[in-house]
């Protein structure tokens, strides 16, 4: 396994983290203590990002590879996974409801996992 892809599970595993502790902290009206893992958040985002889109590319450079469509849904998945993330939250600060960001964001979670784990041949679950 090399650094980019631990980086890339590194930063989706820390994102769930700080989501989660930023949607609880909204949840409990603490808008101010919930801009901290909010704005830590942000930044993964861009590790995020950055290390999914350099996965990506791998697979335009090995032209001929049979995963390439594969790792397109993956990455648009992914890219939706972040979106949500940010709209959640972005309700929830402001006290709307965020329903249905929700049902999307665990579509393309489940999607984005299945694809990642299940599908492409990459990463640390025995295939
Ligand atoms: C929160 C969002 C995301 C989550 C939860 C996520 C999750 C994952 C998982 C579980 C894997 C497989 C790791 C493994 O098998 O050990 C993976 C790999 C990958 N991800 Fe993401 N990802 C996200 C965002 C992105 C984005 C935004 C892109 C592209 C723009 C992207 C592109 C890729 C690619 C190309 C791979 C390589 C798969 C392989 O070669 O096996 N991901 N991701």
């Amino acid at each position: 396994m090399d650094a980019i892809i631990l980086t890339h599970i590194i930063g989706w595993g820390l994102g769930i983290v700080l989501f989660f502790a930023a949607l609880v902290l909204y949840n409990e009206k603490k808008s101010k203590q919930a801009t901290i893992p909010h704005m830590i958040l942000r930044l993964d985002y861009l590790v995020i990002l950055y290390t999914g889109f350099v996965l990506l590319w791998r697979y335009f450079d090995a032209s001929g590879s049979s995963f390439t469509v594969q790792a397109i849904i993956k990455g648009i998945a992914g890219l939706i996974v972040v979106v949500c993330m940010e709209m959640i939250l972005v309700k929830m600060k402001k006290e709307k409801s965020a329903k249905a960001w929700w049902i999307i964001f665990f579509i393309a979670l489940v999607l984005t996992l299945l694809l990642g784990f299940g599908i492409l041949p990459m990463g640390f679950l025995p295939a």
